[in-house]
């Protein structure tokens, strides 16, 4: 049986669950990823974003979003007229899966049970940050929130609401805008990200 890290007080502070999530043996990801990514962010942002997991540079840095995605959501975000320092940002899962090529780590999506594993850590920072607005970047983020997998197209540009009563905008992940061979349709995608953004804006 694998031994699960114990669960902070539900007294404790953000801080002593950050520190708990750094053992976290809930899922098998945490035998190979450097380390734990918390969320980080202040505690009063009155929004949150939840990505997917630590790609390989959050995974060595320890902090979510601080590559080449992190810069799209950075410049997109800043076009949007958001503050991402006003933000608190996270992911579902909270350790980085991949498959070693070569010299290169790859990226692989995390499964229905490290994601709901990873459920119970991204619920105690809901519980800290409460934000007024949740914004979902992509499918995982969007599965983790709400529990199961309505399709990310016929959930976007719509006024969502979470079980409870938090206000749910889901959007595409930036990683998506990076993938698209096509200049054309990277240029609309990204368009249509800093429209949800900015309706983010607009809400919060
Ligand atoms: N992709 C994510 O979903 N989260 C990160 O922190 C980085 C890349």
């Amino acid at each position: 049986r694998e031994e699960v890290a114990e669960a902070p007080a539900a007294s404790g502070s953000w801080a002593e669950a950050k520190a708990a999530a750094r053992d976290c043996t809930r899922c098998g990801l945490c035998q190979h990823a450097t380390q734990t990514v918390f969320g980080e962010g202040p505690l009063a942002a009155p929004v949150m974003f939840v990505g997917e997991q630590p790609g390989d540079q959050e995974d060595l840095a320890g902090k979510p979003f601080v590559g080449p995605a992190g810069r799209v959501f950075d410049r997109v975000m800043g076009e949007a007229g958001l503050d991402r320092s006003r933000a608190y940002v996270t992911n579902a899962v909270k350790h980085f899966k991949f498959e070693v090529r070569g010299k290169r780590r790859i990226h692989q999506k995390p499964n229905a049970g490290e994601i709901s594993a990873c459920r119970f850590w991204l619920g105690l920072e809901r519980d800290f940050v409460r934000p007024k607005l949740i914004v979902a970047l992509g499918a995982t983020a969007l599965h983790a929130l709400i529990g199961h997998s309505g399709s990310l197209a016929s959930m976007r540009e719509r006024d969502l609401t979470l079980d409870d009563g938090t206000a749910l905008v889901a959007t595409v992940h930036p990683s998506y805008l990076l993938r698209l061979p096509d200049e054309a349709a990277r240029l609309r995608e990204t368009e249509r990200f800093r429209a949800d953004l900015e309706r983010v804006g607009r809400l919060v």
